[in-house]
């Protein structure tokens, strides 16, 4: 038996042998250096063709290009209509600024707790959050996984809610055949560094809504109401912010976005590597893609089973154990939030903007975790990957992943960590 990496065994994963995320060609340099080789290195040529060329991608009317996912979410909130002690709804599982950029529009978060399987906002619990003071969704679709949008709009509908979706981890995810992104009434994609579509930094705000898009604009780009493509007046007609897009990052994502569909068919596949590889291993459970949904696996997230690996001490001890010995083996694997929303500081302190605001402003607003148990609950047995199952890698990396993490589940009692049962 090859002893666990982790006790100076052979690695299930070689050095190397997983490719670095974005694959940067020749494609890449010849936009990046063509952006450099004109003049406008500000609002210029690729910013409007990446809104021109990411609309067409997506299916969207309009689309604005933005320094970041948190600051399209944050025009997105702001215009729809969301502002002083409003009430927005929001998955009590994400990353933190699909909440905080309701907090950037002064109106008042408000977690709803998630579904186990799919791990996106529980639907059949949003009913019980809504309140007279409630405005909006921020409708987050983690991890390239669809919410579905058919049960979620058809709320929003009921109690005249916005909908803005973030679809920052799921470009080119769809529900029932339709991007993410086309559902609501704005949504919010973003382009770091760990996307499916990288630029380094950067974002996009899209909308079909001529009157979102305005508002949008003005929060954009310092209240104005004219783009820095028009004859600019220099006129704050409303609070806006700096948002712009330069046109280097512009280039680079137009340059990727070539690829994108190409990416996204690549991690399908790999994934469907993984799932094979790790089917029938006790105490693992993996990711679902239910009927009507098309998964992008942007995170492939793998949850331990306690119970069924009798441990009986904190769920996390046992993750974090497992997790250091699947590094070791070289298969990359990380642990994304450690803290579900309602936990996170600046929601226990109520800390946003000081003297209380914004939720001094609204109705009183509870943040215990211990009632959002499903996103506790993943939260301690969750971990992942994404460069693993990302182009240019194929099934020869998915697989050597697999091995390395079924080689832990199957010496699990090897590990060094009292408690575990052998
Ligand atoms: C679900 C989600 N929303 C919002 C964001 C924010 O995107 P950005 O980092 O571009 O501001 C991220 C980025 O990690 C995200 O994963």
């Amino acid at each position: 038996m090859n002893p666990l990496a982790i006790h100076g065994g052979k690695k299930a994963v070689p050095d190397g042998l997983i490719k670095t995320w974005p694959p940067i060609t020749d494609l890449d340099r010849q936009y990046v250096l063509a952006s450099l080789n004109q003049s406008n290195h500000a609002f210029g040529p690729n910013c409007a063709a990446f809104e021109q060329e990411f609309s067409a991608f997506n299916g969207n009317r309009f689309a604005i290009t933005t320094n970041s996912g948190t600051a399209a979410l944050h025009m997105g909130v702001a215009a729809c209509g969301c502002g002083a002690g409003d009430e927005v709804l929001v998955a009590a599982y994400s990353w933190s600024s699909s909440a905080t950029c309701i907090l950037h529009a002064n109106a008042i978060p408000v977690f709803v707790d998630i579904d186990f399987d799919t791990m996106n906002m529980d639907l059949t619990k949003v009913d019980a959050a809504i309140t007279p003071r409630t405005k909006a969704i921020v409708a987050v679709h983690l991890h390239g996984l669809a919410l579905d949008m058919d049960a979620l709009m058809s709320i929003a509908r009921k109690h005249n809610l916005k909908v803005i979706e973030d679809c920052c981890q799921s470009h080119g995810a769809t529900f029932r055949g339709k991007k993410v992104g086309t559902f609501g009434d704005c949504a919010a994609f973003s382009f770091n560094q760990n996307k499916c579509l990288c630029s380094g930094e950067g974002g996009m705000f899209t909308t079909d809504n001529d009157d979102i898009l305005n508002k949008a604009k003005m929060i954009w780009s310092f209240g104005e109401t004219r783009t820095p493509a028009e004859d600019r007046d220099y006129h704050a007609y409303a609070l806006g912010w700096m948002y712009r897009n330069n046109d280097l990052t512009a280039a680079f994502g137009r340059a990727q976005l070539t690829r994108l569909s190409e990416y996204l068919a690549t991690q399908r596949s790999n994934a469907a590597v993984l799932i094979e590889s790790l089917r029938g291993i006790k105490g693992l459970t993996l990711p679902t893609e239910p009927p009507n949904h098309e998964h992008t696996y942007y995170n492939f997230t793998i949850r331990i089973d306690p119970t069924a690996l009798r441990w009986t001490d904190h769920p996390a001890k046992l993750r974090d154990a497992m997790m250091k010995a699947m590094q070791a083996e070289g298969t990359q694997v990380g642990i994304w939030q450690q803290f579900i929303l309602p936990a996170m500081t600046v929601f226990q302190a109520q800390n946003a903007f000081g003297k209380g605001s914004p939720w001094c402003l609204g109705d009183p607003v509870e943040y215990n975790p211990m009632n959002f148990p499903i996103a506790q609950k993943h939260t301690d047995s969750h971990f992942g990957m994404t460069t693993p199952l990302r182009a240019p890698n194929g099934p020869e990396q998915a697989k050597a992943v697999g091995e390395g993490i079924r080689k832990v589940f199957e010496n699990i009692h090897r590990l060094d960590v009292p408690g575990i049962l052998s």
